[in-house]
């Protein structure tokens, strides 16, 4: 238990001569944020293990390590993120290498894989894999997976593989690490992917249904045998159909139509979201992701998927939860100087809780060795070094405000603002308004470029006034999520803790030249002022006996 109480907190909290965030030109609003005692009628629900994770299934050796030698680093991040949310982040296997990655029961190594740059440099796109790279299940304790099974390579010794594969999977992730198997890897794809298309162009959505049914019936005989207990009904559940997106090659809601879920077999819908392309032209830090307005266009389109489906006639209607099992900010693998720096982390709370506002109930972060969006690098490559890196800090964060779902169920909702450079979400637990969080995503750059102005061009710190139920009235805590500017790259911190490799392999330490245990003060009118320095993001604890709770 590495953390204070809250008392200490609230007392000592700022270390003799450390830097105050707010020294500096003080931005003046006018209107009041209105927050009601009671969440309104809009609220959402999120799913325990909201935040979570999708591993690039080439890169999960990397991320876990082998029993030998398993990524201690790793589980020390999933581990925080698990203390502050009640549950430690569920891990999706899969992605583009999931569809590429045939099995061969004889090969000696995990992960045989040849990259081919015309096709990608960051992964490969030829995978053999073996017996030996199920091992990498076994080595963080309490986490429960999605297996990714491949649907896209059609090939005789693809197939035969697949079934193959079942045995190693399942003894591996029996005793409570299943969550959920999944097959194929956005399928809405196969026919028009640019590394090869897998399918031919006359390929339907009731094709897809028919071989996913086909193999995932292929897959639970297999399972019979080794595994009995996964292969029963009750047990035996996926996420599909994992789609790319909504207007692809293949509609989602067809495929409900089509008989996708005969066997009633599918646990959660899942659909991936990226906002835009790491090489698309003129997309910014600013324009593209430090923007409610292009979070709120982008998941647009999942919130009308969901929407047509719950409108399916009463046999089709999934009613089922809807999440994101594959998503990050820029397709490719992420843009340097966009994807990689603090204003990326910003982007994500912002994204994550747009989400969960809509009852978008997980959200899977997808990761991989050396990709440019990582909340983490989980070993020293030639290309990147291991470590921390500026987006785990907004998982983080997401899960600070969200709480322990598990004991405290939150209701979130959005506060409009009037700023598509902002925004601020209320979390509401029994009934009652127990956190708020403002994220400020006008950028300041830490470096230079600071576009017109001069080189000490100081920090503007924007004023938020809520207008809150009078009960609320007294003392409220806040948290901080924080880095010299939206450009910064490293130096981030959330609550004064880093959790940077070099310092202790991940585990949270305490950063004496950060402010930490900050109050401040409800007026008897229900008047809350806080000031919250361009590009950085603050949660406001009314709890005060919670506040800090998440960190036991
Ligand atoms: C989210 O789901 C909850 C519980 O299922 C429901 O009460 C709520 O109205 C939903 N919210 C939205 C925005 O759909
Ligand atoms: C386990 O991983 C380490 C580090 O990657 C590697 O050197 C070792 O060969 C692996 N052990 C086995 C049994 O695969
Ligand atoms: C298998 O994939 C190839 C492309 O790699 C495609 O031409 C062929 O039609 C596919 N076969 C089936 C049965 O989908
Ligand atoms: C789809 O196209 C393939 C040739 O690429 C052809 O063999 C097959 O019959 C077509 N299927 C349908 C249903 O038209
Ligand atoms: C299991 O599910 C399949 C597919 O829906 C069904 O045909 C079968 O009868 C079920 N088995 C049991 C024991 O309920
Ligand atoms: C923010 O995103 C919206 C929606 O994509 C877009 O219309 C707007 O131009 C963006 N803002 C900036 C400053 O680029
Ligand atoms: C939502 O779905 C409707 C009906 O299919 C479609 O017309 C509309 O363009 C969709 N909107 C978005 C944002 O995808
Ligand atoms: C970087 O590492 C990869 C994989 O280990 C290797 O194939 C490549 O040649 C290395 N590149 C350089 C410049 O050393
Ligand atoms: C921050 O720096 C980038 C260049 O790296 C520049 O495009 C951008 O306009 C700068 N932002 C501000 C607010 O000055
Ligand atoms: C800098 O000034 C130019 C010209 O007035 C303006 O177009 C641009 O938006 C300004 N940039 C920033 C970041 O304020
Ligand atoms: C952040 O700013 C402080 C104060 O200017 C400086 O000492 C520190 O080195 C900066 N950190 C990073 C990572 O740039
Ligand atoms: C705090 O200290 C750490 C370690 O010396 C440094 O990396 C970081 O930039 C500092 N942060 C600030 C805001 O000065």
């Amino acid at each position: 238990m590495p953390f204070p109480s809250i008392s200490s907190i609230l007392a000592g909290l700022v270390a003799a001569g450390a830097a105050s965030p707010l020294h500096s030109t003080i931005a003046r609003r006018s209107s009041s944020i209105a927050v009601t005692s009671e969440a309104p009628a809009s609220y959402g629900i999120p799913l325990e293990s909201f935040v979570a994770f999708s591993i690039e299934f080439s890169s999960f050796p990397d991320f876990a390590g082998n029993l030998s030698a398993p990524n201690t680093f790793s589980n020390n991040l999933l581990n925080n993120l698990g203390n502050l949310i009640g549950t430690k982040p569920y891990i999706r296997v899969g992605g583009n290498t999931q569809d590429y990655a045939v099995f061969d029961s004889t090969l000696d190594q995990p992960l045989v894989g040849i990259v081919d740059p015309a096709k990608s440099p960051d992964y490969p796109t030829t995978i053999t894999i073996g017996p030996a790279y199920f091992e990498s299940y076994l080595t963080w304790p309490g986490t429960k997976y999605i297996h990714g099974f491949n649907l896209g390579r059609n090939s005789t010794a693809a197939r035969a593989g697949l079934i193959d594969s079942v045995r190693y999977a399942c003894k591996a992730l029996e005793d409570g690490r299943l969550l959920y198997w999944e097959l194929g890897n956005e399928p809405d794809l196969f026919k028009t992917s640019a590394q090869g298309p897998v399918r031919p162009s006359n390929w339907t959505e009731q094709d897809y249904v028919d071989e996913w049914l086909h193999w995932s019936r292929a897959i639970k005989t297999a399972m019979e045998e080794p595994c009995p207990n996964l292969a029963s009904n009750d047990s035996y559940k996926y996420y599909a159909p994992s789609f790319a997106g909504t207007s692809n090659s293949l509609n989602p809601i067809v495929t409900w139509q089509d008989g996708l879920d005969t066997d009633k077999d599918i646990a959660v819908i899942t659909t991936h979201n990226y906002i835009s392309g790491a090489t698309v032209p003129g997309v910014t830090l600013q324009g593209t992701l430090m923007n409610h307005s292009s979070n709120i266009a982008s998941i647009a389109k999942q919130l009308n998927e969901s929407r047509l489906l719950a409108a399916l006639p009463y046999d089709l209607e999934p009613d089922l939860p809807f999440i994101m099992g594959e998503t990050n900010s820029l397709y490719n693998q992420g843009r340097p100087g966009l994807s990689n720096t603090f204003g990326a982390a910003l982007w994500g709370v912002d994204f994550n809780l747009w989400c969960a506002t809509n009852n978008i109930s997980r959200v899977h972060m997808h990761q991989g060795t050396n990709y440019r969006y990582q909340s983490w690098q989980p070993i020293d490559t030639n290309i990147t070094s291991k470590g921390t890196k500026a987006p785990y800090y907004g998982n983080i964060a997401v899960a600070a405000f969200l709480g322990d779902i598990v004991t405290s169920t939150p209701s979130v909702v959005n506060l409009p603002l009037s700023n598509e450079e902002e925004s601020a979400y209320a979390a509401y637990v029994n009934g009652k308004l127990t956190r708020l969080i403002v994220i400020n995503m006008m950028e300041y750059n830490n470096t230079d470029y600071n576009s017109n102005y001069t080189d000490d061009y100081p920090r503007p710190v924007e004023q938020y006034t809520f207008q809150l139920p009078r009960e609320s009235c007294g003392s409220v805590g806040l948290q901080r999520l924080m880095a010299n500017g939206s450009d910064a790259i490293t130096g981030v911190t959330f609550d004064a803790y880093s959790y940077n490799y070099e310092l202790q392999n991940g585990l949270p330490v305490l950063m004496h030249n950060v402010t930490r245990g900050e109050t401040a003060e409800v007026g008897w009118d229900g008047e809350l002022c806080v000031g919250v320095p361009r590009s950085s993001a603050v949660i406001i604890h009314f709890d005060e006996e919670n506040h800090g709770h998440g960190w036991m």
